[in-house]
């Protein structure tokens, strides 16, 4: 008994894990070495569904913006400039090849976050509703309101789905 038991559950998690569904879980998004007030996998997730639908295969749209967290080059060399394993800065096509890929993608957020979070609604508190506008508008500007705009619907809306979940 206990052994079917075990032998469906690794059935089942084989299958979920790669049925194609998706090659990464919010999980492996976050790098949780980063301690910024406010920087979980819930705010990470949001911040990726806001973006693309979490989309990994999304590509590059509007004058090269690349991957799930649709990053700009310049966001990425800001965050100091993440590759593939083997791969190198400096060769042409590295901001791409390292949008495109979940996990590269995922160390230039989580390295840009930890090093410009800031009080971008100037509330006083940094908190994921920081990180969430300083991921869109960049370290220079955050504060300009985004409020209005489907990006911030979507993270709001992902936000109060996934802490509801949360609780059970
Ligand atoms: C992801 O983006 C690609 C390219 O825009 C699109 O073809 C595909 O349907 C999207 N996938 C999902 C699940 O939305």
């Amino acid at each position: 008994m206990e052994y079917r038991t075990s032998h469906f559950v690794f059935l089942f998690v084989i299958i979920f894990c790669c049925s194609g569904f998706s090659k990464f879980s919010y999980a492996q998004l976050l790098d949780p070495r980063q301690s910024v007030p406010g920087w979980t996998e819930n705010c990470i997730s949001c911040i990726c569904e806001a973006s693309s639908g979490c989309n990994e295969t999304v590509g590059c749209i509007e004058g090269n913006y690349c991957g799930m967290f649709l990053i700009g080059e310049e966001y990425w060399r800001d965050a100091d400039s993440p590759v593939l394993d083997g791969d190198d800065p400096s060769r042409p096509r590295a901001f791409e090849r390292c949008a495109l890929d979940p996990f590269c993608t995922s160390k230039a957020v989580n390295r840009y976050i930890q090093k410009f979070a800031q009080d971008c609604n100037r509330d006083r508190f940094v908190n994921c509703d920081d990180h969430v506008r300083l991921h869109y508008l960049g370290r220079t500007q955050c504060s300009i309101r985004i409020n209005h705009l489907p990006y911030y619907q979507t993270f709001q809306n992902c936000m109060r789905q996934l802490t509801i979940e949360s609780r059970g």
